[in-house]
Formats: C-alpha cells, sequence, structure tokens
C-alpha cells in the first residue's frame, strides 16, 4: 500500500489515502464533524488537561471541567455501537510526593454521565518511566489504563483481534506488553534521529492504537483521534483500511507525523497482527 501525503491548506496537515490530519483544537474540528458518523474514538488525552495538578486539587476538579466537553462531543459524533478507547492514567502531583485520582474521577463522572465501561485494559509501558516525584522513593509508574467506554453495552467489539497469533506474546488478558520494537517504530525513531529530533516522548507504540482499531471498528468506519501527536492511532487506521480524522494542537509534531506515515515508504514489513 503506497501512501503519499500532501499539504493542504492551512489547517489540514496531511492527506492519505483515507484520512486527514489537522491542525487545532480538536473541539473546533469536532463540531463540525456529523452526528453518529464515527466508528471508534481511540486517543490518548493530556493526563493533566492543560495544567499541572497540585495537592490542593488532587481530585483534578479542573481536568474533569477540560476533558468532560470533548466527551460531549464524542458521544454526538459516535455510533450508537461505537467505542471511545482512551489512555487515562493517574499523574505525580507537581508539588507533593504523591499522586492525583483524576482519572479515577475522570471515569465516576463520565459513568454518572451516563457513559458504560465496556472494559478497562492496563498498558505496561516501562520506556515511558517519569521521574520520582521531589526525589521521594516510590514504585516507578509503569502501567496506564486505556478505559473503553460506550453509551451502550451493545458495542462493536471483535475479539478476534484480541486472539491473533502475532499479538499472543503482548496481549495477556487485558494487561498490555507492547514496545516500541515494532518495524514500524523503528523507522520512525530512524527517520527522526536522522533528522536530527528526539523520538516524541509520549506516543504510543504503533501496536497499541493497530489493536483497539482492529477491536472496536470494522474495515471502511471512521476512526478518530482528537489528541493525535505522533499520529500512531492515524497510521494504524490507515494501514488498516478504516477512514481517519486526526487533530493536534502543537504544529511542532509535523516532522513525526511524516516520519510516522513515511515508515511504510521505509518499506518495513507487517508486524503485529
Ligand atoms: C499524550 S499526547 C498523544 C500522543 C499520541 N497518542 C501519540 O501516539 O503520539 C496528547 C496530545 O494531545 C494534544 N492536545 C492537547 N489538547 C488538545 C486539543 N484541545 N486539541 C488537539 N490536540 C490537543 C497535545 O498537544 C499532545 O500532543
Amino acid at each position: 500500500m503506497t501512501i503519499e501525503l500532501t499539504t493542504a491548506g492551512d489547517r489540514c496537515a496531511l492527506e492519505a489515502r483515507h484520512g486527514s490530519y489537522h491542525w487545532g483544537d480538536s473541539l473546533e474540528l469536532l463540531a463540525g464533524v456529523p452526528d453518529g458518523s464515527v466508528g471508534a474514538v481511540v486517543c490518548s488525552p493530556p493526563f493533566e488537561g492543560t495544567e499541572l495538578i497540585a495537592d490542593a486539587d488532587r481530585t483534578g476538579a479542573a481536568f474533569l471541567s477540560w476533558l468532560a466537553p470533548f466527551f460531549e462531543q464524542f458521544r454526538r459524533v459516535l455510533r450508537p455501537d461505537g467505542c471511545v478507547a482512551f489512555e487515562l492514567g493517574g499523574l505525580w502531583l507537581s508539588d507533593a510526593p504523591g499522586k492525583a485520582v483524576q482519572h479515577a474521577g475522570a471515569v465516576h463522572a463520565l459513568a454518572a454521565a451516563g457513559w458504560r465501561l465496556v472494559q478497562d485494559f492496563y498498558y505496561y509501558n516501562p520506556q515511558l518511566l517519569r521521574p520520582e516525584p521531589g526525589g521521594a522513593a516510590r514504585a516507578a509508574d509503569s502501567v496506564t489504563p486505556i478505559w473503553v467506554m460506550a453509551r451502550t453495552h451493545d458495542v462493536y467489539y471483535d475479539v478476534r483481534a484480541l486472539e491473533q497469533p502475532a499479538r499472543q506474546p503482548f496481549v495477556r488478558g487485558n494487561l498490555l506488553e507492547f514496545d516500541t520494537s515494532g518495524p514500524y517504530d523503528q523507522a520512525y525513531e530512524r527517520a527522526l534521529v536522522e533528522a536530527g529530533l528526539r523520538p516524541y516522548a509520549d506516543r504510543w507504540p504503533t501496536v497499541v492504537p493497530e489493536l483497539f482499531v482492529e477491536l472496536l471498528t470494522r474495515p471502511g468506519d471512521l476512526v478518530l483521534d482528537p489528541f493525535a501527536g505522533s499520529g500512531a492511532t492515524c497510521f494504524a487506521a490507515e494501514r488498516l483500511g478504516r477512514r481517519w480524522l486526526g487533530c493536534e494542537l502543537d504544529r511542532g509534531l509535523e516532522p513525526h507525523v511524516r516520519a510516522m506515515f513515511g515508515a511504510l515508504a521505509a518499506g518495513t514489513g507487517p508486524q503485529a497482527g
């Protein structure tokens, strides 16, 4: 499969065969997405929203206010059987050697607003360890939850995606042990290093969104990533023949998205799945 990337217009950063990646605030982009058109939202919002969380607000009230409008839009644009798969873990507090529970508060608030928890996954991610808070000795944070939530329990969920032989070493029930050793990730990292840039620390290994795109959508469905970052979800959707829409605030990530999509042109073969 060949993917041609072109720059089109100010806000549309990249176009490929099945989708487009846009710059800007995804709330603005979402406002233009038709009702009931999205098969799945697959994303990783910033865990803190727009500000670090301090001990005085350890339950993350400001974070919840920031997150809620996105889920109002997700509710509108999702098909009735569609899911939101979002990675959202706890955070070290910015000013104390302890943790915020804004993720637990968010999931609780979403449930109270009518969202159903289809399933929680746990992503073991030793590559993205954060420094310990304020020099205090604590176990390293190395697991983040990926919540799959929906408007009903009657969702599209293709369990065969979890059972694929190539994924068996990495999928242990709902514990995922993916890392960035796959060929697409390696090609992305090589391209970044050649350009004198560092790989995007907050990105997903390409196999993470690949799994959720296969699990929650059929070929031809529309996949949305409103926090698109390096474009890993968009890239997975493109390769899996799903239509997709990505949006990202930080235009500085353009070389990353190009490197991500360039991983195909680099002649890498198929990976897990
Ligand atoms: C955790 S990163 C996502 C990483 C992504 N999953 C990947 O694999 O590269 C969160 C991203 O959301 C972006 N972001 C935050 N608020 C946004 C908004 N309102 N609209 C679009 N992007 C936003 C940030 O700039 C950041 O790149």
